[in-house]
């Protein structure tokens, strides 16, 4: 099905592609015949895909990407696709508007996406009256990040607004640093102001009644020794997890013509290209610390990705750009391949 829209899709721009999609499965969502037919199509069950992942139990370990219900619109409608968890935001404490358009991009020769967003997002309150709505019980993470006026001397305060705001709201967090749409942001990543960041959640998160998984989303284009400096802190601080990884920064090996990369500009890299470079970083962190639990993201365009990425010691795995190229039955068929291949 997806394919016969894919060409038409493909016409528009990438951002209105994403708004008219997401518009029509909510308006087909409503109609009941309609929602079970997409639900017998997309969703599917089997006892083998349970996860049990820093103390949360996933029906299955296929995760919505962040950056794709940005303000938790789109949770109950999803939860229908078959996806075992959706992670909202990034979300930031006051709405801001993003960068200007256009900023999101399709590299069709490399089935990837370049996109400059810059955290476009209507608030926390705003997600947090929807959430208050939602009906389905998948697990949702929140992705926290800093509006872009706040310095970066400021950014805790801003994390921490957005901790205490979907606290009842989300099953888990992740600190996002690792978005290179925002000026700055990335140094967050740095040893010092990182420890000092997550110290600070990490501290709020154990007085609450009941402290959520908290993780960090990193950037993979880091230095080895920056990654050391990750890995210390993951363990210091008994961080829940790490999910590897945003888009990258690097334009190397492409197909699309330089001149056309050029003229795109700034951004980060999703898709086909950004699958070895993630999955480079997965494997050091994993053989590091052979504990800690890893959501795998970048790049996962086929079944087969995806069970690359458990072989290299992903617990989860989330996708976004695999969504915009193969449509939503590839959530479906890479759990039932997890199914044929894993147990
Ligand atoms: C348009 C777009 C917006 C994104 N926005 C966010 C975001 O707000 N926060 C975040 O942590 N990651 C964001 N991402 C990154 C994805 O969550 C994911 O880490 C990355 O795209 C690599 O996965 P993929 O190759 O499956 O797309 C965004 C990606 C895209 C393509």
């Amino acid at each position: 099905m997806y394919n016969i829209l894919k060409p038409f899709l493909f016409l528009l721009s990438p951002e209105r592609a994403h708004y008219l999609t997401t518009k029509l499965l909510r308006i087909v969502l409503k109609l009941p015949f309609f929602k079970g037919l997409i639900n017998l199509t997309f969703d599917y069950h089997h006892p083998n895909l349970e996860r049990e992942v820093f103390g949360l139990k996933f029906k299955n370990p296929v995760g919505l990407a962040a950056g794709f219900d940005k303000n938790a619109e789109l949770i109950d409608d999803f939860s229908n696709l078959g996806f075992g968890f959706i992670e909202i935001g990034t979300l930031t404490p006051k709405a801001q508007p993003g960068n200007d358009q256009p900023r999101l991009f399709r590299l069709k020769k490399d089935r990837a996406l370049i996109n400059r967003m810059g955290f476009n997002n209507q608030g926390i309150a705003q997600a947090v009256e929807r959430l208050k709505l939602r009906k389905s019980d998948v697990i949702v993470g929140g992705n926290i990040g800093k509006n872009k006026t706040t310095p970066n001397k400021d950014a805790t305060s801003d994390y921490m607004e957005c901790f205490h705001a979907l606290y009842n709201h989300v099953d888990y967090f992740v600190v996002n640093v690792s978005s290179p749409n925002t000026p700055g942001l990335r140094e967050l990543q740095e040893k010092e102001p990182l420890k000092k960041l997550l110290r600070d959640l990490l501290e709020e998160n154990s007085r609450t009644e009941k402290p959520k998984p908290v993780l960090l989303k990193i950037a993979p284009d880091l230095e080895e020794s920056q990654l050391d400096d990750i890995l210390e802190i993951t363990s210091e601080l008994k961080l829940d997890g790490l999910i590897i990884s945003n888009t990258t920064i690097d334009r190397g090996g492409l197909q699309t013509k330089q001149n056309t990369i050029i003229k795109i500009g700034n951004g980060g890299l999703s898709g086909a290209p950004v699958f070895k470079k993630s999955n480079e970083v997965l494997k050091y962190v994993r053989k590091a610390n052979p504990n800690v639990p890893i959501v795998a993201v970048g790049g996962i365009m086929s079944e087969k990705d995806a069970l690359e990425k458990i072989r290299l010691g992903a617990d989860l795995i989330q996708i976004y750009t695999g969504l915009i190229y193969k449509g939503p039955g590839l959530v479906k068929r890479i759990n039932k391949a997890l199914i044929r291949h894993l147990n």
